[in-house]
């Protein structure tokens, strides 16, 4: 395996800078690096300007999304050595408004998600006093895999409705939707897939 592998990377500021760059950098390719590894290489030894997301480093907390190689990809999960030889292209998500080289403007999600009610919405509300709300592992099973999104936009990025039409919610939204089963939620997607269908 190769010692040393080269990321291209997008570098944009959209307020002084007509169309995004290409930068290349020149980062170790260690066995247990990913992606996001040789991007702090870059940022703490090579260029410390370039701008990107991150926090965990253990896929939970969904701000590494980017483009690797065309893919969406959390860059915390994803290995260097998987792109030997290389290059590695490293572009921001798709379907997104650019901040900062990789930093994407995801206020489009966060201002549709009102729309599906993401919370639990109860017929009627009982006093503390009766205490908790109890659920069986069966109901918890039902919606379990509805509640694992860690809103990492990378379904976004890979969705072309999401990129043509900005009625559409978005995928992780449904799958909230879905969640939550609110009829409300459900009423707001009818006009959506009826107006496509009609098409
Ligand atoms: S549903 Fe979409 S936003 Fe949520 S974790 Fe999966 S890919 Fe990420
Ligand atoms: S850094 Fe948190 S999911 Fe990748």
């Amino acid at each position: 395996m190769a010692d040393r592998i080269s990321l291209q990377v997008l570098r944009y500021r959209p307020e002084q800078e007509a169309e995004p760059t290409v930068q290349e950098y020149e980062v170790p390719c260690r066995k247990d690096w990913v992606v996001l590894d040789g991007l702090n290489y870059v940022k703490d030894r090579l260029d410390g300007s370039l701008s990107y997301r991150w926090s965990c480093r253990m896929g939970i907390c969904g701000s590494c999304g980017m483009t690797v190689n065309g893919e969406p990809k959390l860059t915390c999960a994803t290995f260097l050595a998987d792109y030997t030889p290389g290059p590695v292209r490293v572009e921001p998500l798709r379907n997104f408004p650019v901040v900062r080289d990789l930093v994407i403007e995801m206020g489009d999600f966060m201002r549709k998600l009102p729309a599906i009610k993401p919370w639990i919405v109860r017929k009627e509300e009982k006093p503390l006093t009766e205490g908790e709300y109890l659920q069986t592992p069966e109901q918890m099973d039902e919606y379990k895999q509805f509640s694992m999104c860690i809103n990492c936009m990378l379904c976004y990025a890979a969705c072309p409705v999401y990129g043509l039409d900005p009625k559409f919610l978005g995928p992780a939204a449904i799958a909230l939707a879905q969640r939550y089963k609110l009829k409300a939620a459900l009423e707001w997607l009818k006009p959506f897939f009826l107006q496509r269908s009609e098409q």
